[in-house]
């Protein structure tokens, strides 16, 4: 590849100059003497004009065979235009074809869902999928750029592991020749080995988790961020989601403003993503649930009527902390009253935090302080009804050095989608898995 080789998305670069696309067709058009290829290169979409006369005859005929997805090189001439997708188009010189493409399934038209996510190959190429996944691919650099640009080690953790993290109903297992193995629900145990030798680590990777559940909020497989910080508490944690939400959003709006254009998003909501988010308790959120005809009795889980409603009351996301240990895994540390923390009581409560996404994205943050003390881990360990013995090297994190910790975990899907408005996380990475779909 050469070093100056154009991509439509640095067109302003090269205005007036004479440039080279290399693409491919994603639609066309005539008019007389006038034909129109709207071309794209998988950085941008540009209309690239053909005029009787300017371009050779042998040009107007090929593009006569070009069909939708034909691979092309087309040469000429770029000028601003205000009505082209990128802002230019390019006055054509001349047109080699590369390939012609057969029959393409996916048209214009509208399509099924199934039958879209049966072309996921293909439907990536899309308009609204690729804006989309260029946001993705966008977080994805914020979330690094955000944790070392504060010292942060990235601590990778491994997909196969012979335990569960956050409870064994959603495990997924595998022969691991002559024992049992499982993919990873959640990188954290191995996360705070990290943190108790790298002082502040991130742990960054995809995730597992055998959940049924069909809903627009829900994969089987998902990237998830967790960052896990030693000498910290709960309240520490919740300060690092705001400052982490706050850049990933407010960069994401700068450097991907065309692709949420084109995915037409609204833009006011995110621009007020700013500071610290509201934060409530759990039994704070139940009053503000029955307020508005949603109750939960405490010590349920929130399900999606809840996060919606709680994402109209406070019309941006909020943390609900201190939530009933009854619905959180072993690991939390607890509190026997709201504000209580570190006491070690009744524990009624877990020291956690959930970022609530508004219009019904759910929680798009999961996190708390960690138990720090070896005997009540021990305890809780047995009350799930967990084998101490698969978590002998846990348990040596509190016996060598244990110090109050805590961190939480993003899921990439869901952030990605609350910040394009795509309905479904389906569409936020490239090849979802989810119950029932296994393949492209
Ligand atoms: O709340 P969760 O289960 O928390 C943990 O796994 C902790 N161990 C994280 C930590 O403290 N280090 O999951 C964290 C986040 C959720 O808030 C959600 O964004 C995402 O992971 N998530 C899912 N995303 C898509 N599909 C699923 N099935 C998800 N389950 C969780
Ligand atoms: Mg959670």
């Amino acid at each position: 590849m050469t070093p100056d080789r154009f991509y439509i998305e640095e067109s302003s670069k090269h205005d007036g100059k004479q440039v080279t696309v290399r693409g491919w067709v994603y639609n066309k058009r005539s008019s007389g003497k006038i034909k129109f290829l709207i071309m794209r290169d998988g950085t941008g979409f540009m209309q690239c004009v053909l005029f009787k006369g300017e371009c050779p005859e042998e040009a107007f005929a090929d593009f006569d065979k070009l069909t939708q997805e034909s691979a092309v090189e087309v040469t000429g001439v770029l000028r601003k235009e205000p009505r082209s997708p990128g802002g230019y188009e390019l006055g054509v010189k001349a047109l080699r074809i590369v390939s012609i493409a057969e029959a393409y399934p996916i048209s214009p038209k509208e399509h099924g869902v199934e039958f879209l996510m049966e072309n996921r190959h293909l439907w990536v190429r899309s308009t609204r999928q690729w804006a989309a996944l260029r946001v993705r691919s966008e977080i994805m650099k914020c979330i690094e750029e955000f944790f070392y640009a504060r010292g942060f080690i990235r601590f990778d953790a491994p997909v196969l592991t012979p335990s569960s993290c956050e409870g064994t109903s959603t495990l997924f297992s595998t022969p691991y020749f002559d024992e049992k193995a499982y993919l990873t629900q959640s990188g954290q145990l191995y996360g705070e080995a990290g943190a108790m030798a790298f002082g502040k680590i991130y742990v960054f990777g995809p995730t597992f988790r055998a959940e049924k559940s069909k809903t627009r909020k829900h994969l089987t497989e998902f990237w998830m961020v967790e960052p896990e910080v030693a000498y910290a508490d709960l309240e520490d944690t919740m300060q690092l989601g705001d400052a982490f939400m706050e850049y990933i959003v407010q960069t994401v709006l700068e450097r991907k403003a065309s692709e949420l254009k084109l995915l037409e998003r609204d833009f006011s909501k995110l621009q007020s993503i700013r500071g610290t988010f509201p934060r409530i308790s759990y039994d704070e959120a139940l009053k503000v649930l029955e307020k508005n005809g949603v109750p939960l009795p405490w010590g349920g889980d929130f399900g999606a009527p809840h996060e919606t409603a709680l994402g109209k009351e406070f019309g941006g996301p909020v943390w609900v902390h201190h939530m009933p240990s009854g619905i959180k895994a072993f690991y939390f540390k607890q509190s026997d009253s709201v504000g209580g923390e570190g006491v070690a009581g009744t524990g009624k409560y877990a020291l956690g935090c959930d970022l609530i996404a508004p219009d019904g994205y759910g929680e798009i943050i999961g996190g708390g302080q960690r138990e720090e003390r070896v005997d009540t881990l021990k305890r809780r360990i047995a009350e799930h009804g967990l084998k101490e013995n698969d978590y002998f090297w846990y348990l040596d994190l509190r016996r060598f050095g244990s110090v109050p910790h805590a961190g939480f975990g993003l899921g990439v899907e869901r952030t990605v989608a609350w910040l394009t408005g795509v309905e479904h996380v389906r569409e936020t990475v490239p090849f979802p898995r989810m119950p029932g779909v296994l393949r492209p």
